[in-house]
């Protein structure tokens, strides 16, 4: 998943301006699963009379989504949960609320230990948010952390908060039925459920009617999308590349992207889709996570280094200008620094487009804090971290440069955060173009043809097409 769970992303305002509303102020960490939903809490509170705010000190109720993916995600977390205790010393009438993932994983620690959090609710549970908000200004403890088989907030359509109005997500599913042993999500999020595609395709349309230019349609393992139907007598079974198609045809200027997918499920269908519709992004973002087949083992990740090759060789034959980024997790338990270099080779071997890279944090519960040892010494870590992050550097600054000289579709995403006369974008294979306005609009498609790039971005400017 593009990712970034140590950066928050606080919204901006949506439906401010009624003052007779409560106003709720949402502040969110973790995947862009997380920004979803915290989109559909916003959709299911502006239902329920209250306005969204981006100013926290006009807020009634601040609620923190929160991730629990590695510890110091957590920590930013408790952080932002006793600066929250100062506001509410100055307004004593706000209430916290904690979402997400740690409100599922912490909840009793966070109502013991946290006087301040009025609120705990899980991700399967806030539809309940109303109903726990009132019972929390008549001073209850509002929490609802039950996971859920079937909930998947197929109804609800998502306020969107980012104000780009470009390019929006859209949950296909829910939950992780993986159980990496490293990972807290199936945990705290639950077991895999898919979305009626039909309500999807219905937001999608919306999406479009409203000007959106670009979904991306968002799950933990979105190559295991499946739903049966009943046709008649026929049970219809839909898959993910089918699914793709659906939202493909929906308008074929809206471009269409997708995250994540597991190696061990990526199939050739989905890829000859990708190849078959023009508005597919030719984008795949396909976690390796070490290059070392038996840590790939004890990370119970179901592909070899040999396995996770045939695939990005099937990428490479099957779509010659796709492009390829990663996650990769550094010091996972008994790692090696053969172990290490194999993960090292294979990011050369790959030649990875972009990656996130992380140290390996033990998770609680988890199967690898039960049954294996947190054994690479912490400056181990950081010095193999170090080696990636420099080598992917390279690869990063490499796959830019062989953009130089090349003409791009570009989706304009809005204005250059380092000049007015700018304006940024992204190329089907999700790279950042950075290029002067002339006169276009956010919103538009234009063509780019890219002269110079930095470690970054790439630089260009329009030309006709
Ligand atoms: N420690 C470090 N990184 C982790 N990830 C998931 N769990 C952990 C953990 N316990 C990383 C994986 C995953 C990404 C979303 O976060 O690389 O693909
Ligand atoms: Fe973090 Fe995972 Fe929860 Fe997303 S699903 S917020 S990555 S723990």
């Amino acid at each position: 998943m593009d990712f970034n769970a140590e950066d928050a992303s606080i919204f901006e305002s949506a439906l401010s301006d009624d003052s007779s509303r409560p106003k709720v102020y949402i502040e969110t960490y973790g995947c862009q699963m997380n920004v979803n939903d915290s989109e559909v809490v916003a959709s299911i509170l502006i239902a329920n009379g209250y306005a969204i705010t981006s100013n926290i000190n006009e807020a009634d109720v601040i609620l923190i989504n929160t991730c629990s993916i590695r510890e110091n995600a957590e920590t930013r977390v408790f952080g932002r949960i006793d600066l929250f205790g100062q506001v509410k010393k100055s307004k004593p009438s706000v209430l916290v609320g904690v979402l997400g993932c740690m409100a599922e994983r912490l909840k009793d620690q966070l109502l013991e230990e946290k006087k301040v959090v009025d609120l705990v609710v899980g991700p399967d549970a806030y539809r309940e948010l109303p109903v726990l908000l009132r019972a929390a200004e008549d001073g209850q403890k509002g929490i609802n952390v039950l996971l859920s088989r079937e909930e998947t907030y197929a109804d609800i359509s998502p306020v969107r908060l980012d104000k780009n109005g470009v390019s929006a997500f859209v949950s296909i599913m829910r939950g992780c039925n993986n159980m990496c042993s490293y990972c807290v999500v199936p945990y705290t999020r639950g077991a895999e459920r898919s979305r009626d595609p039909h309500t999807i395709v219905r937001e999608v349309q919306e999406l479009v009617d409203a000007g959106y230019r670009e979904v991306t349609l968002l799950g933990q393992n979105v190559n295991s999308y499946h739903w049966e139907e009943q046709k008649g007598l026929v049970k219809q079974k839909i898959s993910f590349s089918d699914l793709l198609e659906m939202v493909a045809l929906v308008d074929p200027r809206l471009r269409v992207r997708f995250s994540t997918s597991h190696p061990k499920d990526l199939t050739n269908e989905v890829l000859y889709t990708m190849a078959m519709y023009e508005n597919i992004c030719n984008h795949i973002h396909l976690p390796v996570q070490s290059g070392s087949t038996r840590i790939l083992q004890l990370m119970n990740r179901k592909y070899t280094r040999e396995d996770y090759l045939d695939r990005i060789k099937a990428i490479r034959s099957i779509i010659p200008d796709c492009s390829i980024s990663t996650d990769i997790i550094a010091g996972f338990c008994t790692e090696t620094e053969v172990d290490h270099d194999m993960t090292l080779s294979i990011m050369r071997e790959v030649g990875f487009d972009f990656a996130y890279m992380f140290k390996y944090s033990e998770r609680p519960n988890t199967k690898a804090a039960r049954q294996l040892k947190d054994d690479v010494p912490e400056e181990v870590k950081t010095r193999r971290l170090m080696e990636i992050i420099e080598l992917q550097g390279k690869l990063s600054e490499q796959s830019k440069k062989n953009d130089v000289g090349k003409r791009f579709e570009v989706l304009i995403e809005g204005e250059s955060k380092k000049s007015k006369d700018e304006f940024f974008g992204r190329t089907s294979q999700n790279k950042v173009v950075v290029f002067p306005k002339e006169n276009h609009k956010i919103g538009e498609f234009v063509f780019v043809e890219v002269t110079d790039c930095t470690p970054a971005t790439l630089i260009g400017h329009i030309v006709e097409e």
